[in-house]
């Protein structure tokens, strides 16, 4: 297949970098250019716009940061990338996916969303998950691409569009949540008297252990700076999460305003366990 892969960020280029080195052949596009050096030595082509990406594309990625963005690119993929399958794998929410597939559906483009689970390791592994929404049709011609970045046994369709937006967002909430978690109950500790130390041993053999094994040497040494996934991306998501509810999701919307908090404090483009230290650090002498 032809495919436009749109968006190199963190996340966007180890997984064109999979199809970079596959059978199909690849058209990359970034806004901000220079982000392409690797994959054009892997045989794939830098176009400058994004009509140059997806004119002739049977396939187009995209991979951005959240919905305004796609919805800043989208037009020109549907100008000029007539009949082509749309893989949306940004993290969007549903309404903008159903949007999304709706303008594209009257233009005569197909769409699916396929936001994807894990990070930039499983990512450049290829076992990221993927949750796909959409037509058992368009799901069966995205599957070969999707396996790329995705571990076969975990690219799922799990219903009409939609439905993988609004598993993913489910998904991130729990992450969002558990960094301002684990951030009030270091708050907590150091409140109480505890050192920081001995509270991030015993943190991590708690329910908080999935993500202290990664983060423990974020928090350890206050360094966000080694993101992997950003504290702007997890707003975003609380964000979402908090909109797409129907009722008042009221600790969500304390976790997103912290990651606000967070953003607001300095830590924009730091890795999301930056919300845990902001929050544990917040009233000490000195923060
Ligand atoms: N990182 C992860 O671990 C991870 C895991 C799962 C899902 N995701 C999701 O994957 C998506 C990408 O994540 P990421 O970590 O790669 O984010 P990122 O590093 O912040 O990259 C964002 C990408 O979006 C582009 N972009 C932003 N605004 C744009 C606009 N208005 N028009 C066109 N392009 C725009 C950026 O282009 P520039 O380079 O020009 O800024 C960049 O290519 C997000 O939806 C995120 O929620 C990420």
């Amino acid at each position: 297949m032809r495919v436009a892969f749109l968006g190199l960020g963190r996340i966007g280029i180890p997984m064109a970098t999979h199809v970079a080195r596959s059978e199909h052949e690849l058209t990359v596009w970034n806004r901000s250019p220079g982000k392409a050096a690797e994959l054009v030595s892997l045989g794939a082509t830098e176009a400058s716009s994004v009509a140059d990406a997806v004119t002739g594309a049977d396939l187009v990625v995209l991979m951005l940061f959240g919905p305004d963005a796609v919805r800043e690119v989208l037009p020109e993929v549907i100008s000029h990338a007539a009949g082509a399958l749309v893989v949306d794998a940004t993290t969007n929410g549903p309404a903008a996916a159903r949007e999304f597939a709706s303008s594209c559906r009257e233009a005569g483009l197909r769409y699916v969303d396929a936001p994807v689970a894990g990070s930039i390791k499983p990512a450049t592994d290829g076992t990221l998950g993927v949750f796909v929404g959409g037509s058992v049709e368009d799901y069966e011609q995205a599957r070969p691409v999707l396996e790329l970045w995705g571990d076969p046994d975990r690219v799922l369709r799990v219903g009409d569009v939609g439905s993988a937006s609004a598993l993913k967002l489910c998904v991130n909430q729990g992450l969002g949540v558990m960094a301002a978690g684990v951030g009030e109950s270091l708050r907590l500790g150091r409140d109480l008297g505890l050192e920081r130390e001995l509270l991030l041993t015993v943190l991590s053999q708690t329910a908080y252990g999935w993500f202290l094994n990664q983060k423990l040497p974020m928090l350890q040494s206050d360094d966000y700076s080694g993101t992997t996934f950003s504290v702007d991306l997890m707003a975003k998501d609380l964000d979402l999460a908090v909109r797409a509810a129907g009722t008042d999701l009221e600790v969500t919307r304390a976790a997103y305003d912290q990651a606000r908090r967070t953003l607001a404090a300095g830590h924009s483009g730091e890795d999301y366990a930056a919300i845990a230290g902001h929050i544990a650090d917040e009233g000490e002498a000195g923060s």
